[in-house]
């Protein structure tokens, strides 16, 4: 599924309607990787408190490595799904330890930090390096399998590997970090699990789900 207007439109759509004022949209990959890591499980509004507070209190990778696991959860305390702070913890120390302090570019190797996986390294190496590279969220599997008409929960193995060649298929050559800053914001803002406002989406006129009213029945729930 080859289509560059896709990008297109999400591109043009995020530069009117997405989010463009958040405290982690800067260049800093120190920045970035901890915003990626609190918005794996919770939502925008409720993390930018805690982001603001954490980076006051660790300004940088060698703050956060330095400082005791206490302090680290206690930063995090009220976010939630306390793995995410121990692995963050973890992986400034080897970033200190093994990296000089900074990241690396790569996907590849920002995988081998605890606590990111492949789409979370994507969007840091995206947002931070530029890098072309795909990722898929929850938010972004359910505005593809929409758009593409993917049966199936993506839950499964096998629609997760379509999605995801999906995701890589519709990369733009171009302008990568407004593509994906869009996809994560149609996904929360419009294409919305219930209720999605199909009316201000970009990409309407050739989405599946949309075509067919089929919002409710795409993505796939878990089957029981
Ligand atoms: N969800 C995950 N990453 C995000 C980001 N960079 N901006 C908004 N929502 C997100």
């Amino acid at each position: 599924a080859s289509n560059p207007l896709f990008a297109d439109r999400l591109i043009a759509w995020q530069e009117q309607y997405g989010r463009h004022d958040l405290p982690w949209q800067v260049s800093d990959p120190y920045r970035i990787w901890l915003s990626e890591v609190m918005l794996q499980q919770t939502q925008v509004g409720t993390v930018i408190p805690y982001f603001l507070n954490f980076i006051a209190r660790f300004p940088d990778v060698a703050a956060l490595a330095s400082a005791s696991p206490d302090d680290v959860l206690a930063a995090w305390s009220g976010l939630g799904y306390y793995s995410r702070a121990r692995n963050l913890h973890r992986a400034a120390q080897m970033l200190v330890n093994s990296h000089g302090g900074h990241f690396p570019q790569a996907p590849e190797a920002l995988i081998e930090l605890p606590g990111v996986g492949r789409s979370t390294a994507a969007a840091i190496a995206v947002f931070a390096f530029g890098a072309r590279a795909a990722i898929l969220d929850g938010n972004v599997k359910r505005v593809l399998a929409r758009w593409a008409g993917i049966e199936g929960w993506p839950g499964e193995k096998r629609v997760e590997n379509t999605l995801w060649q999906l995701a890589e298929s519709l990369l733009p050559s171009s302008g990568i970090a407004g593509y994906t800053q869009g996809l994560m914001d149609l996904g929360s803002q419009v294409c919305t699990r219930t209720r999605p406002c199909c009316g201000a989406c970009p990409v309407k006129e050739d989405c599946v789900a949309c075509i067919a009213g089929r919002q409710s029945q795409l993505p796939a729930p878990k089957p029981r």
